[in-house]
């Protein structure tokens, strides 16, 4: 009898379902012994606390469509990880215990960036642990992808194209606000699909006034309205010289909710133009995955059950120069992607015009 564990942690995303479907349906097609899967409510919480289910074949029947995840999802943040709940318990002895107790043979974690610390705590800790590269973000170190990023993607486009239309009717500067955390893969590639003529990445800390440059060089030449991605984590570059504790000193104070106001403040009391904000937030999470998600996302999942039923742990599964490879966990965990400010797409998007305020 074979006993796999399984969890999806941190922020959901499309196509988490598919993900766990592909790798149940690849080791229940291929195993030569029976299995049971055993699903862990709520992230790493269910571990922690043996919160679980016995999941069956005919749980994963129709959800390859499904958004969100069929069990539940919470943040366990891995810097409070090693700090006892209030309690007293310790959380990684309670994990240990609850994977030793059902006598799992492995443990397959759908998660990002924080999720891989702790996954790669367990492996050196002796669970057998798999891991799917899971975010919108786009952020993990060591895959080229992350199922859930075109999926959402594809819905910050969406947002930009609608506001497009009432941009121009009204003649008026419009900000998008688009998810990514401190990386810039979601605004960088919506902006570029949804033809903004402003992209902000953290990546490419921004000058205000090339900003306003921008809009302003688009008024002489006749076009009625811009349109500005900005990502939520986008940085001036006054503020990105500020040390950590002077940086977080400013956040305390700040008066507008998110970068994208500021910004929006800043080109209005500039220019005088009239200017709007639109922050499509967790939709960006939200819904079906997107064909190229559902695909990627099944590929991740059989792959994953290949390395299940090889006895091969202790790794991401990874796409890489357009390969499925296995990564080693320790490699992966507390590294972040971003997007390089040489990049040859951040050369092409500027060849085109867009501006990103550097
Ligand atoms: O990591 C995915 C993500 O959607 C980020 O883009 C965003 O910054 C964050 O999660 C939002 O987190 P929460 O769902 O906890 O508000």
């Amino acid at each position: 009898m074979m006993r796999i564990g399984m969890l999806t942690s941190g922020g959901d995303c499309q196509a988490l379902n598919a993900a766990m479907r592909g790798v149940v349906k690849t080791v229940i097609n291929n195993s030569k012994e029976p299995v049971e899967f055993y699903g862990f409510e709520d992230g790493y919480k269910g571990l922690i606390y043996g919160k679980f289910r016995m999941l069956q074949g005919s749980d994963f029947s129709g959800i390859l469509t499904r958004g969100g995840t069929i069990l539940g999802t919470s943040r366990v943040p891995f810097k409070t990880i090693h700090e006892p709940d209030k309690n007293g318990l310790d959380k990684v002895e309670a994990m240990k215990q609850t994977y030793h107790k059902l006598q799992l043979d492995c443990l397959v974690m759908l998660g990002g960036n924080g999720s891989h610390k702790t996954a790669n705590l367990l492996k050196s800790e002796g669970l057998n642990v798999v891991t799917l590269p899971k975010t919108i973000d786009n952020d993990l170190w060591g895959t080229d992808m992350t199922f859930g990023f075109q999926s959402a993607v594809d819905i910050a486009t969406d947002a930009i194209d609608c506001i497009h239309t009432t941009a121009n009717s009204h003649g008026r500067v419009f900000i998008v606000e688009i998810m990514g955390h401190k990386v810039g893969w979601l605004p960088l590639n919506a902006g570029m699909a949804g033809g903004a003529d402003i992209i902000l990445i953290p990546e490419i800390p921004y000058d205000i006034n090339k900003v306003i440059d921008k809009i302003e060089e688009r008024d002489r030449t006749g076009s009625r309205f811009t349109i500005l991605a900005v990502a939520e984590g986008a940085i001036s570059k006054e503020d990105a010289k500020l040390s950590k504790k002077e940086y977080a000193k400013k956040l305390a104070n700040y008066k507008f909710p998110s970068v994208s106001y500021e910004v929006a403040a800043a080109i209005q009391e500039k220019t005088g133009r009239e200017v709007r904000v639109t922050v499509p937030g967790h939709m960006q999470r939200g819904g079906s995955p997107c064909p190229y998600d559902r695909v990627f996302a099944s590929r991740l999942g059989a792959e994953a059950g290949k390395l299940i039923l090889k006895g091969e742990f202790g790794y991401m599964v990874a796409y890489k120069n357009r390969e499925m490879v296995k990564m080693p966990l320790e490699k992966v965990a507390g590294k972040l992607k971003t997007v390089s400010p040489d990049a040859d797409i951040i050369k092409e998007a500027k060849l085109l015009g867009i501006c990103f305020g550097d």
